[in-house]
């Protein structure tokens, strides 16, 4: 069994991974609990159509460790989960969520569900009537984590620039998002705002419309990556970079919200040896997860700001860091992410919940 569910848990360090089948709503997908060694473990639940079973769970451990790395060098006090839902046509999405509400309730706490790529506030509130353990859209929830994570993105960027240039100097850039979904957009109006000449590109029409009435010049998907930019960010799905895609880039800094856009770790590497520098991507896209972690543990709104600066001054020291020991970024940062998780389980929180004193 050395390439087997088992092992894969084995060697990523999971707790848990669930497979998930609803009779009446007809939903199947996983969910993979990283870590809840210091806290309870918070991640996203994607909505996808996968081409395999083995295609999602792979996707899905994948996505939940990223969700805990996340966490150690955002300084949040919780651990990563994800889950996936495989998309069909004839899910019954209503009675979906509302299983998956009641199989979080049934973890007693120990997950914490939030917004990702086809799950949005509709869908949390499904959640929500079974579970507490979900961000709450509107008032009663940690406010706009798509923003939060806009604002991260942009701050991460500026600190690439002035690492490069000494300076942002904003209204001089050129910067391509791939994806002007819910953080894509936010974050072309916050660059649009700044001075910034912004492109982007955009597979489904009725949000290419709203970004064009934005100001966003849009471009043919196919020219994305071939475009001469300050910034490419991708802000959609993941595997994006790799062996095909890594040569026609002409960025010379890729930031971006996406989670694991690099097809594999090495191609941090292949970036990094062409001169291109790689903002690691699970430090720039934290703040969704910084904003709703701070409002699940301490009932209280992050500001946005404090987000920003929080961030813009991890990768900032992440890539001072690795440019004076001549290492890839992204290499850097997962090896320190290592570090304080082992930390984190050396010291973990007792499995009961802590006694009143
Ligand atoms: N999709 C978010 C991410 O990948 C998930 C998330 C946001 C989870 C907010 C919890 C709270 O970071």
């Amino acid at each position: 069994m050395e390439n087997g569910i088992l092992a894969a848990m084995a060697r990523g360090g999971f707790e848990r991974v669930l497979a998930l089948h609803d009779r009446r709503s007809g939903v199947r997908g996983y969910m993979a609990i990283h870590d809840t060694s210091v806290g309870p473990a918070l991640g996203g639940v994607r909505r996808w159509v996968y081409r395999s079973d083995e295609e999602a769970l792979r996707d899905c451990m994948r996505l939940a460790r990223a969700m805990t790395l996340k966490c150690c060098l955002g300084g949040v006090d919780a651990g990563g989960v994800k889950t996936v839902l495989l998309d069909h046509p004839e899910v019954d999405w209503e009675a979906a969520y509302e299983y998956l509400g009641r199989v979080i309730e049934g973890l007693g706490g120990v997950v914490s569900c939030g917004p990702d790529v086809g799950t949005g506030e509709r869908e949390l509130a499904w959640i929500a009537r079974e579970t507490h353990h979900v961000t709450r859209p509107g008032a009663r929830g940690p406010g706009r984590l798509s923003a939060a994570t806009a604002e991260g993105v942009f701050r991460g960027m500026q600190a690439a620039l002035e690492h490069l240039d000494g300076e942002a100097d904003w209204p001089r850039r050129h910067v391509v998002i791939q994806g002007l979904g819910a953080v894509g957009r936010v974050l072309a109006e916050r660059l649009l705002g700044a001075g910034v000449r912004g492109a982007g590109t955009e597979l489904d029409p009725e949000r290419a419309g709203a970004a064009e009435e934005l100001g966003v010049e849009l471009l043919d998907p196919t020219r994305e990556l071939g475009e001469e930019c300050d910034v490419f960010a991708p802000c959609a799905l993941g595997g994006i970079l790799h062996d095909l895609s890594i040569p026609r880039l002409r960025a010379r800094i890729i930031a971006g919200s996406a989670n694991n856009p690099l097809a594999r770790g090495g191609h941090a590497d292949a970036l990094h040896e062409r001169g291109v520098l790689y903002v690691p991507d699970f430090v720039i896209s934290a703040g969704a997860l910084m904003r709703g972690a701070h409002f699940h543990l301490e009932r209280r709104r992050k500001p946005l700001g404090h987000i920003g600066e929080r961030i813009g001054a991890t990768v900032q020291g992440v890539l001072e860091r690795a440019a004076a020991e001549g290492s890839s970024p992204q290499r850097l940062a997962v090896h320190e992410a290592e570090r304080l998780l082992e930390e984190r389980r050396a010291d973990p929180l007792p499995a009961e919940p802590l006694a009143p004193s």
